[in-house]
């Protein structure tokens, strides 16, 4: 099958799109034959090795994971002799490594069927971005209706299913993004959109049960001072603003997680792989209530020029790859 390796940290240019083995599922995997996958933020910190002390995770001298991408969406070809729930044909969307690929071996528990109302491009785009989203939300910021909740950086692959879902929740949404991508964020339900090339929302008058920073421009004390009494900082990343290819997000984030044993304002968001949420994000997708937005779409040839377009962290919403 053909993939988009890596055998060597770097710029895009370390991407080989070449044939390799198509994956053999184990007793608990499912084979799938991809039709789409999306990029995410985590696809150019691995590829890049970024930042170096994220390495021991992600391999010391090279990636681990050979093959790029882990979200994903196609047919089931194929099951291991345990998996119950999928079968031969099934149209699932999932987690893996390996995603960047015309196939993907993947344990059964991050696969789930896929919505039915979406199409393979829409549903590749919700498992990393859509989990981190609800993760952040629900278990994190325990965002409940009537909530303020302000989310930085609203246009991103994180920040367009965030305000959906805490529109779903019943929350109050405040969405920062750039002039470009008002009406966008507007159109995805936020009851008010705060353009930072204008506003600095750390410096405005209003108050916030939940704030959800997906950007890490601002400090926590910043952020503080425009959370209401009882209220809470969820933090999630943020690549170029803070610590350069050293540290990178991890400055803010370690500063988080520290605050977070002593603090009950801040909290620390790591994200991990669970089919019970995306059975939630399917039934949100189903009744209409979450709808993923892609920005661009490429041909799985070309999943280095995606990657570096995501890379500039200016991207509108999803970018999606078509195999
Ligand atoms: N903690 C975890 O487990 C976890 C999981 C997934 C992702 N993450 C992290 O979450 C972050 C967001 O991910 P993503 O996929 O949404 O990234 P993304 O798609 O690259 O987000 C880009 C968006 O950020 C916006 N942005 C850039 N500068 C901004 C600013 N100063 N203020 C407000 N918005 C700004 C951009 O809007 P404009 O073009 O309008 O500026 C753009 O729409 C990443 O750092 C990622 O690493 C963490």
């Amino acid at each position: 099958m053909k993939a988009i390796m890596q055998d060597r940290y770097g710029s895009p240019e370390a991407l080989e799109f070449r044939d390799v083995s198509t994956p053999v599922p184990g007793d608990d995997e499912v084979l799938v034959r991809v039709h789409a996958a999306a990029v995410n933020a985590l696809d150019w910190h691995v590829m890049r090795g970024d930042p170096y002390l994220a390495r021991p995770m992600m391999g010391l001298r090279r990636p681990r994971a050979k093959i790029r991408g882990r979200d994903f969406a196609g047919r089931v070809e194929s099951v291991g002799r345990n998996v119950k729930r999928f079968k031969a044909g099934d149209e699932v969307f999932g987690e893996a490594d390996g995603a960047f690929a015309e196939y993907v071996a993947a344990p059964e528990s991050v696969v789930e069927h896929k919505p039915a109302r979406l199409t393979f491009e829409q549903a590749a785009a919700i498992p990393v971005a859509g989990n981190t989203a609800l993760m952040g939300l629900r278990d994190l910021g325990q965002v409940q209706p009537g909530h303020r909740v302000l989310i930085n950086g609203a246009s991103g692959g994180v920040g367009t299913f965030a305000v959906q879902i805490a529109k779903a929740f019943g929350a109050d949404v405040t969405g920062v993004c750039s002039t470009k991508n008002v009406e966008q964020t507007r159109s995805l339900g936020a009851d008010r959109v705060i353009d930072y090339t204008r506003d600095d929302f750390t410096s405005g008058a209003a108050r916030y049960d939940v704030i959800f920073d997906l950007v890490g421009n601002h400090s926590l004390t910043e952020l503080r001072r425009v959370l209401a009494p009882g209220g809470k900082v969820v933090l999630s990343g943020g690549g170029i603003y803070r610590g350069g290819s050293v540290v990178g997000p991890m400055a803010l984030m370690v500063t988080g997680m520290v605050l977070a044993r002593f603090a009950r304002w801040v909290d620390v968001l790591q994200v991990v792989p669970r089919a019970d949420n995306l059975t939630t994000l399917g039934e949100l997708a189903e009744a209409g209530k979450l709808t993923p937005v892609i920005d661009r779409t490429y041909p799985l040839s070309e999943a280095a020029t995606a990657i570096h377009y995501l890379e500039t962290e200016h991207a509108r919403a999803k970018v999606v790859l078509t195999v």
